[in-house]
């Protein structure tokens, strides 16, 4: 049997522990600096030749440098005779996966092919933007779903009333779709539109019946908070009770836990792909049952 070792970057030091806990499995020691400049190196100790390395690092703000420390640490075990095996449980840049306007690159068409110059020969995520962007990868690329986890979360600590699952747009409909089914709940999803130039956000919908429901949204990600705020204004706007947000990846960034407040939201549920303090679902169960499947 090929035995395997965990590397946790610098951005996902204790999610790394915990799954090398969890899988009973060795460590490899990873030491990270960030010079003045923004520059980082990163250095390893303990021997990975011969070995299934899990480099452990989520690419969530300060992304360009969590990315690349990913592909640092990656090319340092590739090099010294270990089998990469990328988690990377916040997959940075999987929303730019097509050309929206002309001229665009599609980044995560890039990520890819760093990943795989570095030597990854698997990537795993955690409920990437859209399946589709896994179609860049010309690696195995799978992505793990925390909407179940989330969902038996909201279960067992909310009593809610007559609750409706919704979805801020088309793309998290299918996330919102499932959540509802494991909640034995209605879905609705919402029309939101995004300007391509400058990012704003519009959220309408001419009739919606949460008159004195509990909703729960459901969402891939948090950024700036525009969308659940746009959302959740709406909602309010037509009669809606309590307000939940599930959502798998919190980046919240130009303070977008205070708009979401504002606007009406109880409270934000999210999963530790990212640290912050409203990840209350821990992934590394999810993550350790797709290795443990693919250990021999
Ligand atoms: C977009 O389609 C995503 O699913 C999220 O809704 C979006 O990225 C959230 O970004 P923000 O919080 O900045 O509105």
């Amino acid at each position: 049997m090929a035995s395997w070792m965990v590397a946790p970057g610098p951005a996902s030091k204790e999610l790394g522990e915990q799954l090398a806990k969890r899988l009973s499995l060795p460590m490899v020691e990873v030491h990270s600096t960030v010079f003045p400049d923004g520059e980082c190196k990163i250095r390893i100790t303990g021997d990975v030749r011969g070995k299934r390395v899990i480099v452990v690092q989520s690419t969530y703000p300060p992304t360009d440098t969590h990315l690349l420390q990913a592909l640092m640490l990656s090319h340092r075990v590739s090099q010294d005779g270990g089998e990469v095996y990328a988690l990377i449980p916040y997959l940075a840049y999987a929303r730019q996966d097509k050309e929206f306007l002309q001229g665009e690159i599609v980044s995560l068409a890039v990520v890819s092919r760093l990943l795989r110059a570095v030597g990854v020969k698997r990537l795993v995520t955690v409920d990437i933007h859209s399946v589709e962007g896994l179609g860049h990868f010309s690696f195995p690329a799978y992505s793990v779903s925390a909407i179940p986890a989330l969902a038996e979360y909201v279960k067992q600590h909310y009593s809610l009333h007559q609750p409706i699952v919704v979805s801020p747009d088309f793309g998290a409909s299918a996330r919102a779709e499932g959540f509802a089914k494991l909640l034995s709940s209605e879905h609705i999803v919402l029309r939101k539109t995004r300007d391509r130039v400058t990012g704003e956000v519009r959220v309408e919908e001419e009739r919606l019946e949460v008159e004195d429901r509990d909703v729960v949204m459901v969402d891939d990600i948090i950024s700036t908070g525009g969308s659940v705020e746009k959302a959740a204004k709406l909602l309010k706007k037509h009669g809606a009770g309590r307000i939940i947000v599930a959502c798998t990846h919190l980046v919240m960034v130009r303070g977008a836990m205070e708009r979401i407040s504002k606007a009406g939201v109880e409270e934000v549920i999210g999963t530790n792909t990212i640290p912050h303090p409203s990840a209350k679902v821990d992934i590394t169960p999810l993550i350790a049952e797709h290795f443990t499947s693919i250990m021999d």
